[in-house]
């Protein structure tokens, strides 16, 4: 098959992109590289890198119209800078646009999205959340713009998945909190925990869904895909202090949460794991010490998150 990822050059996208080439397909990767880095594909003879923004239209119909895919996997997203909203807008709202159109024009067999459980707003009114909890996005410009992306796909008609995540892991991942862990224990800095609870998936449990749904697997809609628990951020903390065979002299310092933040995400996976024959496999603690392998292999030079600044105390 022909397939184009979006924001193929990030941490999701590029794990897919490797899976998709080993299985022998034909990769096309449009990336601008704002949140990603250039070591994270690898030269192949199925594989074609664009650098360039999806919010440029010419570009995304240029590219459609000469690899002609059969599927998109549209990874690429806007999040770094929580008050560019401008940005937030042309990549997640426009660019999607751009590219939902360009593969309905070419009758795509199937586009696959992937929505931020931040979509279900900061105040979710069950635990875990079922994928009938109503849309309330407007807590932040990241969650705004990409549910407008998530609507204008399923508006093509198209046959679309939209996979709703909460925090996904591993290696090459540069956002949230296990990346900033890491780069402070190693710095000699110190760290702070957040008192809020997340649903870690690691990446390769997320892209044996994706690719079952590349393959035709699920049915058009909406997906959740989640490990169906959540840890606190100080479990995350102590197993990336563990990993790192380091031992604190004293606990870590717990912090209330921020006003655009929400206190924990658990989003139900019953549906993921009943159409896709699914179950997460990978344990926390063998996740962490993956994704810490990485990082020590690779440094990290920049961290990236949708959150806003937490005032220094
Ligand atoms: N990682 C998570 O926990 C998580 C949770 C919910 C949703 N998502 C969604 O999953 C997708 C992949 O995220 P990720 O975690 O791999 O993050 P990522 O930052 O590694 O990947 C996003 C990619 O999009 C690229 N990009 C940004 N703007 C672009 C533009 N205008 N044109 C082309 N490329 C552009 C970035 O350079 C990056 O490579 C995103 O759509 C994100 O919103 C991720």
């Amino acid at each position: 098959m022909k397939i184009i990822i979006t924001g193929g050059a990030g941490f999701i996208g590029s794990h897919l992109a490797e899976k998709l080439l080993a299985e022998g397909h034909n990769v096309l990767v449009i990336d601008n590289y704002q949140t990603s880095r250039r070591d994270n594909l690898k030269l192949h003879k199925n594989l074609k890198i664009v650098e360039g923004t999806i919010a440029d239209k010419q570009l995304v119909n240029q590219i459609f119209d000469s690899f002609v895919p059969d599927i998109v996997v549209h990874a690429a997203a806007s999040y770094k800078d929580p008050n560019n909203w401008e940005e937030d807008a042309y990549t997640n709202v426009l660019g999607t646009i751009h590219i939902a159109t360009a593969a309905k024009r070419l009758e795509v067999k199937r586009i696959i999205y992937f929505q931020t459980a931040l979509c279900y707003g900061l105040k979710p009114i069950e635990q875990p959340i079922t994928l009938t909890h109503p849309i309330c996005s407007s807590g932040s410009s990241y969650a705004i713009s990409k549910t407008a992306g998530e609507q204008y796909i399923e508006l093509t008609g198209m046959d679309f998945i939209s996979f709703r995540l909460a925090n996904a892991y591993g290696p090459r991942n540069l956002s949230g909190p296990l990346p900033t862990f890491f780069h402070r224990l190693t710095s000699g800095k110190p760290c702070f925990v957040m008192d809020t609870r997340r649903d870690f998936i690691f990446v390769d449990d997320l892209v044996e869904v994706v690719l079952k749904a590349v393959h035709g697997q699920g049915q058009k809609g909406y997906y959740h895909i989640s490990s169906g628990a959540d840890y606190s951020i100080k479990e995350l903390f102590d197993e990336t202090l563990s990993a790192l065979n380091i031992k604190l002299e004293k606990e870590v310092e717990v912090r209330p949460r921020n006003p655009d933040d929400v206190f924990t995400i658990l989003i139900d996976p019953k549906k993921t794991e009943k159409d896709f024959n699914w179950k997460v496999k990978t344990p926390l603690k063998v996740g962490v010490s993956r994704a810490i392998e990485w990082y020590k292999t690779h440094g990290i030079t920049q961290t990236y998150t949708h959150l806003k600044p937490v005032e220094a105390k």
